[in-house]
Formats: C-alpha cells, structure tokens, sequence
C-alpha cells in the first residue's frame, strides 16, 4: 500500500505547471541537472525496472515520466534481425534485412582510421534507422590464440592498433545517439568454457595488453556502455567484478556509463549490486540458446534486488549511482532530440562496406607479379572452393546477419570478369554445407554427395585446363571455426583443402590462393603456392571487394593485424601450454594462467626469434615504396617532452597505392622485461606513381614505458630507446636511435 502511495506523491511531484516543463525534459539544461531531477521523480520500484531486462533484447524505461525503453542489437557487423520479445525465435520481420560490413578483423587490417569513421558512421546510422539504442560492439580483446573461435569480431593482437582503431568506429557509432556497447570487458580470449575460465593474468600483463584499447576506448572514445565478459577474473565473474569494473573501469579510468551484462553473464544479487553492474540482460541464457521465459521479474537485479532493499538489508547509494548511469544513457540517446534519423541499406552503406573490404584485404604473397590477373588477353579462369559460393554472413554466433544482398566471390568475379574471361567453376572439397542460424537461412543448397575424390578430380582438371586458378577457401562461420561458443581444434585447414591445394598447385603454376577466415592457418603448401590473399569475412560486398583486388582495380594495402605462426606451437600461449587451462578438482571453474605474459602475438615472435609465415603487420602491394633516412627533432628527451621523427616514404613502382609506416619502440636495456618491440605508431600514406610524402610520428614518455606492477604506474628507464621504422613487425627497414634522460 505504502508503495503506491508513493508513487503517487512521485507521480503528483511531476504534473507540470502551465508552461513550465520539468528540468529533466529541458534539453537546454545539462545532462547531470536533468539526470538528478529525473532520479528525484522516480521510485524505488521504477528504478529498479531499469536495472534489468524486459525482453530478450530491450530494457524498460520509466513509461510514466516518458523516459524511453532502450533497445540494443547486435553488433557488431551489422544490425541483428529482430527476434520475438520473448524468444530466440526469429520474429520474421520483413524490413530486417541490412547491409553487412566486413568483420572487425578486417576493419583492424585496414590500419585506416578513416575507415573506422566511416564503419561506425554507417552502422549507427543503420541501428538508428532500426530505432537501436545501444549497438553490442565493437570488441577490442586480444588476439591471443589463433584457436579463439571470436578473433573475428575483435581487432588484432597489438593493443595500440586496437586501440587506434576502436575510437573512431565509437565516434562514428555515438554522432548517430546511438551507444556501443563495447566488449567483452575483459579477458575474454577463447571461448571454450568461456562460462567458467578464471583468468590468472599477472598485473603487469593485464595493463600493458589486456587492458589498453577498452581504456582509450573509454577515455578518448568515450563509450558509452561497456559489456562485462563471461569468464572469471579473481574468482569474481567480470559482469560483477570489484577489480575490473570498480577499481580499473570506474576508479581508475573515470568511466561514466552504464556497465551491461553479457547476456547470462550475471550470476548473483549481492555481487551484481555492489561490483558495477548497472544493467542485467539475457539471464538464464547463454546468450545464444533458450533461457526460461518470463523470467525478467526473478533476475538478479529485479524482485531478488527489490526485496533486500525493502528488508533493509542493502541501502539505496548502489542503486542510485545505477539509475544515475543509465538516465545519463537516455539523455545521450533516447532522449536527445536533436539525434539524427539514420538511414538502412543506402548505397553509401553498400559502398562504405566495399571500401572497408578493398583496404583490408592482405596481400600475403606475390610472386612473379602473378597478381593482378593479366586480362591484356582473353584468359580461361578456374575459381575453386567451397568459399567462393558460400554466404558468409549467417552463422557465427550472436554476430550472425540476415542481409539485403550478400556478393558471392564467384559473383563478384563473374560480374568483373565478364566478357573478358571465361569463368568456370568446380567445388573441390565439401565443408559445410548447411546455411542457417538462429532461424535465418541462407537459402542456398550447398549439399554435394560426392567423394572427395571426385570432387577433387574435377577441380584439378579444370585447373589444368585454365589460365589462372584462384582458390577460395579458408575457415567459414560453423561451429569450432570462426563462431561463439566454441574454439578450433588447430591452426590447419578443414575438410582437406591442404591436399587440394597442394594437387591445384601440381596441376597449374598460376594458382593464388584466397583464404576467407577471421583467424590465422596454417599454410604447409604456402612455398609451393605463387599467390595468397587474406581475405577475412567481408559482408555484403565480399565478392565486389575481392574482384577489385585480384584484378587490380584497387591496390592491396592492408595489413595482418595480428601474426600468422608457421605452427600453433610458435605461439606463446602454446608454446607454454597455457591454453585452455586446468580445471578444479569438485568444481566447474577451469584457472587458465596467462603464463606467456606481455608476449603476445610478435611481441612473443620477435622476442624468442620464432619465425612466422607471416609476420604482424604484413602486407604486399602491387607497387614498390622506399623508405628516406627517418630525422628526430632531438637526440635527448626529457620526461616531459615529445620527440617528433619523420621520414619520406616514396612510391618508386608504377601504380598508385598506399603504404601502413609502422614504428617500433625498443628499449635494449632495461631492469625488467621488454619485448623485442612494440608498435607505437603508425601511418597509412596514399601515394601516386614517383610521389613522396613526409610521415612524422610524436613520441612522449608513455610510449616507452611499461608497467610497473609494485608501483602501480608506467615508468620509463633513462637510456638509449631505437625507434624500428618499417613495413611490418618483421621488415624494419629503418631505425634511429635516442635518448631519455
Ligand atoms: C555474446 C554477446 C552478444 C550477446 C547478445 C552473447 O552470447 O557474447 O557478444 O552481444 O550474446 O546476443
């Protein structure tokens, strides 16, 4: 009774006086001014309705004072066709379908920060058009193992580069009043048992790795919510973690958003009160399959929350500085008037998502110039492999699209090549052969039953019969490939296509290889193969963009964001034996220690000398670029000051094109460890035929640093430091040296 009586004095708070209008309603009053008076209007009951959410997918606002609901979708390639407000089950929408953009690892590869504008631009723009609040993207953990069935959706294993690409995607997200949602905070680096890995990371580790691309993402990108990851970090889960949210996120870095739970990722009240959860979504779920329904009533932070407060059990500081969060959320995005309409499908989405494709895709081998194709002449031209026809845009987990139109590879060629080659196609092997997620189909029939060897045998006699043979092949988005919810077995190539390649190679020298995958393979065929292209997931656009590339409209300039080991064992966590961890005796909880600490990706490569088959930061082009002499503006710095070293690049080949300057900060002496060299700079120049360009970098004392677990801070040793200047992690092509006093 005492409860509606309330209310209702709330309620009689807020009838406006003729004319007046609320402060929280008055847009010309400030964020916290409006978020304050709202949270004086509310009770406790409204308040803790938006803790939590009220259908798969959306989360109630305060209906009587007019504050909005907010609906989040998936992220983070393109917007998630609606599912039913209960259920899994596809809600069979007819104006769902959207445009698709290449896979984050794809967007890293572009090492274009301009793309990543134009990404975040255009996706918010889709989700606002969909009346999205909240975008569940982008997601910035570290590449870790080449086994991580998630490495597609994030960008790479260098935290810099991460973190130099998720701002603008952020930017470009935000300026359209919609929030992302950026994940999965943190540790959250393979998927198998990702419910119950605890991560035992040593601090300096978590800080110099784990952590940098979420910290600029929220200090100088300004997200707006975070989403706290599955795993286990100190025995707490990170949806409610004292360390990671508490201390790290909201302590140390100053965050003002809202923290959102991965869906199921919430595991109990008290820890959901008092660790920094702010909004509870998808419990009882794994996020990808049924939970019970109804259920919003008895999440952690529903009825359970609601009954410690009334038994006076917890106080209501917590809740507030929750619905404090989250009211400043709607005043960002629900409630901001002034935010743009969005747009869906739009040309310039299309167009945007084969840009993004044509600069991401690496070039990882060319020799004898087999690329671009020749087509001075007609030429018979074999495209083979299951992924020069398979839609890739269904499948993969949460990330998993129903689109407008996806362009196959075999299209995309056939379109460009037509009337000047002949285009033939055979399958060569059988990988996956079904096209549905989540009730989404892809309606394609992809069913073959015949042998391998026929299969086989067809394809190697059309390549002997052809001019040029481009396989398409790689990983695709079923289970225990490049999908959520499940690692891969090993770095090789499914469903035989090694043998095939190997026969393809037999049969015709002019073969390029085009691996499709959100992840590094194994490639034991690579010294008997002229061409290779690393080709990602590219979206709605994928054959358009592949086309562009083999045939030399577009000059290939992206570059591997993350290193490609010649065997799993040349990686760090394997090496070591720190994957997938050990679990408990008489528990679920599987520890998995991060033994290979800061020596992630080439930082472990370069350190221990292993070889890669192809290094971070590798890419070809079809032109050639020198690097000049790099000058610093000094030969001494002192803590407080910035040293700026700029070098010409110059394009001494025939073709326009563009080249990533990548500079590596060495520290040969120091008291502790440090890797061989990290990447703290770097500069994407487009370059006609003979021009030149001056690339300057700025340096300050942060990026010499490391960091000092005792001391809880970034120092940096006095001494010598020599800035590696080059075309990848494994090409240095110049280095200057300089001192910090
Ligand atoms: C995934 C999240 C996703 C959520 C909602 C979870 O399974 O881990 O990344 O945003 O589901 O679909």
């Amino acid at each position: 009774m005492k409860k509606y009586i309330l209310s209702a004095i709330a309620a009689c708070a807020i009838i406006p006086v003729m004319g007046a209008i609320p402060v929280y309603l008055d847009d010309s009053r400030p964020i916290e001014e409006r978020v304050e008076d709202a949270l004086g209007r509310m009770t406790t009951e409204e308040k803790v309705a938006m803790l939590h959410a009220q259908s798969k997918f959306s989360s109630a606002g305060v209906p009587r004072l007019g504050i909005p609901e907010f609906w989040t979708t998936d992220g983070p390639h393109g917007i998630r066709p609606e599912v039913m407000w209960d259920e899994w089950e596809q809600a069979k929408w007819t104006n769902d379908s959207c445009t698709a953009f290449p896979a984050l690892t794809c967007l890293a590869a572009t090492w274009n920060p301009d793309m990543s504008l134009l990404y975040g631009k255009s996706i918010g723009e889709e989700a606002r058009y969909r009346k999205k609040d909240i975008l569940l993207g982008p997601g910035v953990n570290i590449y870790r193992t080449p086994l991580n069935g998630r490495n597609f959706e994030y960008m790479g294993e260098d935290p810099y580069l991460a973190g130099e690409m998720v701002v603008p995607y952020i930017k470009g997200v935000q300026d359209n009043g919609v929030a992302v949602c950026l994940k999965h905070f943190a540790l959250n680096n393979n998927e198998v048992n990702r419910h119950t890995t605890n991560v035992v990371v040593d601090n300096r580790t978590l800080y110099e790795i784990y952590l940098p691309a979420f910290k600029k993402a929220v200090q100088e990108g300004k997200a707006w919510t975070i989403m706290g990851s599955y795993n286990l970090y100190k025995d707490q889960h990170a949806c409610h973690n004292q360390y990671l949210l508490n201390d790290i996120l909201k302590g140390e870095w100053g965050f003002d958003g809202a923290v959102v739970s991965d869906w199921g990722g919430t595991h109990d009240t008290d820890q959901a009160i008092h660790n920094g959860l702010d909004m509870e979504f998808g419990s009882w779920t794994n996020g990808l399959s049924n939970g019970a329904s109804n259920a919003y009533d008895n999440y952690y932070l529903a009825n359970p929350y609601l009954d410690k407060i009334r038994k006076g059990e917890v106080g209501t500081e917590e809740l507030d500085d929750k619905v404090h969060r989250i009211l400043r959320l709607a005043f960002r995005t629900t409630m901001d008037r002034n935010r743009p309409f969005g747009s869906f499908n739009s040309p310039e989405h299309l167009e945007a998502a084969r840009k993004i494709g044509e600069e991401g895709i690496v070039l990882l081998k060319n020799d004898r110039s087999l690329l671009p194709l020749d087509l001075s002449t007609p030429k018979k031209v074999a495209v083979i492999g299951e992924n020069a026809v398979k839609m890739m845009t269904v499948g993969g987990g949460s990330s998993s699209l129903k689109v407008r139109h996806e362009v196959s590879p075999l299209e995309g060629l056939k379109r460009r090549l037509q009337g000047i080659a002949d285009v033939s196609y055979a399958r060569g092997y059988v990988g996956d052969p079904t096209g549905e997620y989540n009730g989404v189909t892809t309606g394609q029939d992809l069913r073959d039953d015949r042998s391998p060897e026929a299969l086989m045998a067809e394809a190697v006699d059309l390549a002997r019969n052809s001019d040029y043979v481009i396989f398409v092949g790689g990983l695709n988005k079923a289970a225990g490939q490049d999908c959520e919810d499940s690692d891969r077995s090993g770095l090789g190539l499914p469903y035989g296509q090694d043998a095939l390649i190997e026969a393809l190679a037999k049969a015709n020298p002019n073969l390029v290889v085009v691996n499709v995958s959100g992840n590094a393979v194994a490639m034991p065929w690579v010294g008997e193969v002229p061409a290779i292209v690393q080709a990602w997931f590219l979206g709605s656009e994928a054959g358009n963009a592949i086309a562009s590339v083999l045939t030399g409209d577009v000059n290939p300039s992206g570059k591997l964001p993350m290193t490609f080991p010649v065997r799993l064992k040349d990686v760090g966590a394997h090496a070591l034996g720190a994957y997938p961890g050990v679990k408990r005796v008489d528990s679920p909880i599987v520890d998995l220690e991060y033994k290979e600490g800061i020596l992630v990706g080439y930082r472990w490569a370069d350190t221990k000398k292993v070889k890669p088959l192809f290094p971070f930061g590798h890419g070809l082009s079809f032109t050639e670029f020198t690097y000049g002499n790099p000058v610093a503006d000094k030969s001494v710095m002192t803590d407080s000051d910035t040293i700026s070293i700029s070098l010409d690049v110059s394009n001494t080949g025939r073709t326009a094109g563009a080249e990533t300057i990548q500079l590596y900060i060495s520290d040969p002496k120091s008291s502790v460890i440090r890797p061989d060299k990290e990447l703290k700079g770097f500069q994407k120049v487009f370059l006609q035929p003979g021009e030149s360009k001056t690339v300057r970098f700025s340096l300050n004392k942060d990026d010499l640093s490391y960091f000092d677990a005792e001391r809880h801070e970034w120092v940096a040793e006095p001494g010598v430091f020599i800035a590696k200047i080059g075309a990848s992690s494994g090409d240095i092509r110049k280095t200057i040296k300089f001192k910090l006093k």
